[in-house]
């Protein structure tokens, strides 16, 4: 069958391992499918959820653009874009967010991370996030949205929108309700420093994830740094989950390789940590160091990246436009 696919990536900076093989890997794998027809969004509305520099903000747009294409996805068979260019997604979110409920939104776990303490002082924009993620994903009909682990009550919640919309305004299947695509395994990378943390871009140290930007010495540095523990590499799967570095290490290992944990697991049987770090190193080297290297190169080339950007949003903006108006008269405007 083929699918629809539809997904975002927030230019913040520090893309990371996590991004990687949470999101981007599976849009290349998926981008690859002839009959898929996908698109990929550099989310710079959400970017300004919290406060960023607006040159600063501009780089990071077209470095997220460019870490998609580094990372093998071809933009003459995908349309990537970012979304600050079609403006039906801001109009789309405030619609959407007239159906959308205040239970909902409360229930949302990463706002409450992301707000902290004092959620008094975050920005409307943060709390309302969610549903600017769903008027992104259901103005394209997307079927399938490949995303990391953290981004699936996300997902559940745009799902209840599309459904909320469609019963409201008496319109059957008028909003596509998209299925998420969650790798079963490895869609929680987690920080090289602390096992129970996620691999994040925030995190105030370096030394806890690999940026995709990062080269050989970096990597290799990080990975003799990870933390792990002082026993051996573990004999088999059973109480893994107690030894969460060690797992995670793992977990990234096979996602590189294309393997169940229950295969590097033997590989590395009664080992010490050394050889499986010299190993795993290895891999990250031979996949990270050669996207980093085109990263670079595509951002010499800023004329390029606009182009593609810009082509992408007209692309986008036929979609989407017909999209809006159909929703503009549904709602009686
Ligand atoms: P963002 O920019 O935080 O992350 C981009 C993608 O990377 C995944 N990810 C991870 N996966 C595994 N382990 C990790 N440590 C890790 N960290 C991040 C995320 O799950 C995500 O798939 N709200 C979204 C962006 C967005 C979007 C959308 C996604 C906006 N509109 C529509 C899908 C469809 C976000 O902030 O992702």
């Amino acid at each position: 069958m083929s699918k629809k696919i539809f997904s975002g990536v927030q230019p913040t900076g520090n893309l990371h391992l996590g991004n990687y093989l949470g999101a981007i890997k599976n849009f290349v794998e998926l981008s690859s499918g002839k009959d898929n027809q996908c698109i990929f969004c550099v989310v710079d509305l959400h970017a300004i959820t919290v406060k960023q520099n607006p040159k600063e903000l501009k780089k990071n747009i077209r470095e997220t653009a460019a870490t998609f294409i580094a990372s093998g996805i071809d933009p003459n068979q995908s349309i990537i874009f970012n979304q600050s260019m079609v403006s039906a997604h801001a109009e789309a979110a405030w619609i959407l967010s007239c159906v959308s409920k205040i239970g909902w939104l409360n229930r949302m776990t990463q706002f409450k991370e992301k707000a902290g303490k004092d959620k008094e002082k975050a920005s409307i924009g943060l709390y309302s996030y969610p549903v600017l993620m769903a008027a992104d994903i259901l103005l394209y009909d997307a079927t399938h949205v490949p995303v990391g682990d953290d981004q699936k009550q996300h997902l559940e919640l745009c799902r209840d929108i599309a459904q909320k919309f469609n019963n409201d305004y008496n319109v059957t299947d008028f909003l596509q309700v998209p299925e998420p695509l969650i790798h079963k395994k490895f869609s929680r990378i987690m920080s090289l420093k602390d096992g129970k943390k996620k691999m994040s871009k925030s995190d105030p140290s370096d030394l806890s994830r690999i940026n995709l930007t990062d080269q050989k010495d970096e990597i290799v540095n990080k990975i003799k740094k990870a933390k792990t523990d002082n026993s051996l590499m573990p004999e088999n799967s059973k109480n893994l989950n107690k030894r969460p570095e060690v797992e995670n290490l793992l977990g990234i290992y096979s996602s590189l390789k294309n393997q169940n944990l229950e295969e590097s697991i033997n590989e590395f049987q009664r080992k010490n940590f050394s050889e499986f770090k010299e190993k795993l190193s290895d891999v990250l080297v031979e996949k990270i160091d050669p996207i980093s290297k085109e990263i670079k190169k595509l951002l010499d080339d800023v004329k390029y990246l606009d182009k593609i950007l810009l082509e992408g949003s007209n692309k986008a903006n036929e979609i989407a436009s017909k999209k809006i108006k159909e929703i503009r008269k549904l709602v009686g405007f």
